[in-house]
C-alpha cells in the first residue's frame, strides 16, 4: 500500500513541465491499430493507464519499442482481437480499441466496461453509432462482440458530445467505404490531436474542433510520426496548486488556447496570469475570492478540473456554487475535503461551498483520479500536521510524478511505500 504524505503551509516557487495528456495519449496509442508498421510516438507520460492500454495490445500481438524518448508500436502481426475484463475494468478508455479493430480487421471482442466511480458512463452511444456503419454486436459473457463485412460511411448524432465515442467513430470512419459525418462532435483538444495523427497516417478528415467531423474513408493508411499534445488537466492542476498556495511559478510546454477558461476562473479568485510563449506564470493572491463554476464540454470549464477547484474554494472568501453537467455522480471527493474541515453541501449537481479560512490536515482517501489531485492540493494548504492520502493508485493512473514535481516547486509531500 502507497500512501501520499503531505506537510501543508510551504508556498509553491519555481519551474514546472507539463508532461504528454493522458486522454490523448490513449486514443493516439489505440490509432496505431489501424495499420501494420512502425509508429513512432513522442511526449507519451509515463502513467498506469498507458501501461494498461500497452498490456491490452500486447496481448493482442502489438510490439512496443522505446527509442530515446519515443514510444515505437507495430501491430502488424496482431492475432487477437479481444481486450480482456481484468484489465478493462481498470480503465475504461479501453473502448477506444473497439473503433480501430473492427475498422481494419472486421472483428472486435471487448469487454464491456462496468460500474465507474463518478457515475453509470455508458457507452451506447459509440455502439449506435457503429452499428449505423455497418458492424453487428451482441453481448456475450459481459463482453461485446463485433463483427462486420466492412465498415460503411454514415451520418452519426451524438446524443451528447461523446470526447471517447467521438474518437471511436473517428477512427472507425478513416477506414470506411464512403463518407462520415459526425454531428454533434466532442471539441476537445485530444480529439483534434487524434485528427493530426490520423491525417498524418493519410486519413481524410476535416472539422475537428468543431461539432461537425467529416471524414472520406480510405483502403490504405501507413504508419506515422506523432508527438502527443500537453495535458492541460495537468496543467491546470498546478495552476490551481499555485493560486491555493500562494504561489508564483512557471508552467512550462502548456498551451494557452486549451486553457482559456481555466485561466478566466483562477484570475477571478484573484491569480495574476502571465502568458507566455512557454506556457504561463502564474502568481496566487494573499485572499482568494470565491467564485462559481460550471462544467461544460471543451471550450468550457472542465470536468476534470471541478475537484481541484472545489479544494480551492473551500478556503476562498465567501461562497461558491459548483454545477457539474458532465457526470451525475462526481463529487465523491466532497466528504474526504468535509474531513480536513471544508464546509460543502451537496443539492443535486450542485455542490455549494462556504469557504473556510483553513482546512486542516486528516488521514484521507483518493477515490477516483481527480479527485485524488484535489486532496494533494488541500494537502498542500491544510495545517497541522500531516495529510496523509491513501489509495493513491487512482493518482498514479494520470498524474506523471505528481509528487516529485510539487517538491521541486517547494512542497513537503513525498511518498511512503509500506
Ligand atoms: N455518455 C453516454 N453514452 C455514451 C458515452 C457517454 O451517455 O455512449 C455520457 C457520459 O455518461 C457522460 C457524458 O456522456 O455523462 C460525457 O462523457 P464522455 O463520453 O465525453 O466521457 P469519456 O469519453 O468517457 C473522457 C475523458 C474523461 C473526461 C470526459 C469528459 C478520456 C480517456 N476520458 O471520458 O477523463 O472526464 O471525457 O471530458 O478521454 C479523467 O481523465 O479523469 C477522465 C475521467
Amino acid at each position: 500500500m502507497q500512501k501520499i504524505m503531505i506537510e501543508g503551509g510551504h508556498p509553491l516557487k519555481g519551474k514546472v513541465n507539463i508532461s504528454g495528456a493522458k486522454n490523448a495519449a490513449l486514443p493516439v496509442i489505440s490509432s496505431c491499430l489501424l495499420t501494420g508498421g512502425w509508429h513512432k510516438i513522442y511526449n507519451v507520460p509515463d502513467l498506469r493507464d498507458i501501461q494498461t492500454i500497452k498490456k491490452i495490445m500486447e496481448g493482442m500481438g502489438v510490439t512496443f519499442r522505446e527509442e530515446g524518448d519515443a514510444l515505437l508500436i507495430n501491430s502488424e502481426n496482431l492475432n487477437k482481437y479481444e481486450a480482456p475484463y481484468d484489465l478493462v475494468r481498470t480503465m475504461r478508455a479501453s473502448i477506444l480499441l473497439l473503433g480501430p479493430l473492427v475498422a481494419r480487421f472486421g472483428m472486435a471482442r471487448i469487454s464491456l466496461p462496468g460500474g465507474c466511480a463518478i457515475g453509470a458512463r455508458p457507452v451506447n452511444l459509440h455502439l449506435k453509432a457503429l452499428s449505423s456503419m455497418g458492424v453487428d454486436m451482441f453481448l456475450e459473457n459481459g463482453y461485446i462482440n463485433a463483427r462486420t463485412d466492412g465498415i460503411k460511411g454514415a451520418e452519426i448524432f451524438f446524443d451528447i458530445p461523446t470526447v471517447t465515442g467521438t474518437e471511436n467513430i473517428m477512427m472507425a470512419a478513416v477506414k470506411a467505404k464512403g463518407e462520415t459525418i459526425i454531428n454533434n462532435a466532442a471539441k476537445e483538444p485530444e480529439i483534434s490531436d487524434l485528427a493530426h495523427i490520423l491525417r498524418k497516417m493519410g486519413a481524410d478528415i476535416e472539422g475537428e474542433g468543431t461539432d461537425t467531423i467529416i471524414i472520406r474513408g480510405k483502403d490504405e493508411l501507413h504508419p506515422a510520426e506523432h508527438e502527443v499534445i500537453p495535458d492541460r488537466i495537468e496543467a491546470g492542476t498546478f495552476m490551481i496548486a499555485a493560486t491555493m498556495a500562494k504561489g508564483d511559478i512557471e508552467i512550462a510546454g502548456c498551451r494557452r488556447e486549451d486553457l482559456y477558461s481555466v485561466i478566466e476562473k483562477v484570475r477571478a479568485v484573484g491569480a495574476v496570469v502571465d502568458i507566455n510563449e512557454n506556457g504561463v506564470s502564474i502568481k496566487g493572491p494573499d485572499i482568494i475570492e470565491g467564485v462559481d463554476i460550471k462544467t461544460m464540454p471543451f471550450p468550457g470549464f472542465p470536468t476534470d478540473l471541478q475537484a481541484q477547484f472545489m479544494a480551492m474554494m473551500s478556503i476562498a472568501k465567501g461562497s461558491s456554487v459548483i454545477t457539474e453537467t458532465i457526470f451525475e455522480n462526481r463529487f465523491i471527493h466532497v466528504s474526504e475535503l468535509k474531513r480536513m474541515g471544508a464546509d460543502i453541501t451537496i443539492n443535486g449537481n450542485q455542490a455549494i461551498v462556504r469557504g473556510r479560512k483553513r482546512l486542516l490536515s486528516a488521514p484521507v482517501m483518493a477515490t477516483d483520479l481527480r479527485a485524488s489531485a484535489s486532496l494533494v492540493l488541500a494537502g498542500l494548504v491544510a495545517e497541522d500536521g500531516l495529510t496523509e492520502i491513501s489509495r493513491i493508485y487512482h493518482l498514479d493512473r494520470g498524474y506523471e510524478k505528481m509528487e516529485e514535481k510539487f517538491r521541486l516547486l517547494g512542497a513537503n509531500i513525498w511518498r511512503e511505500v509500506n
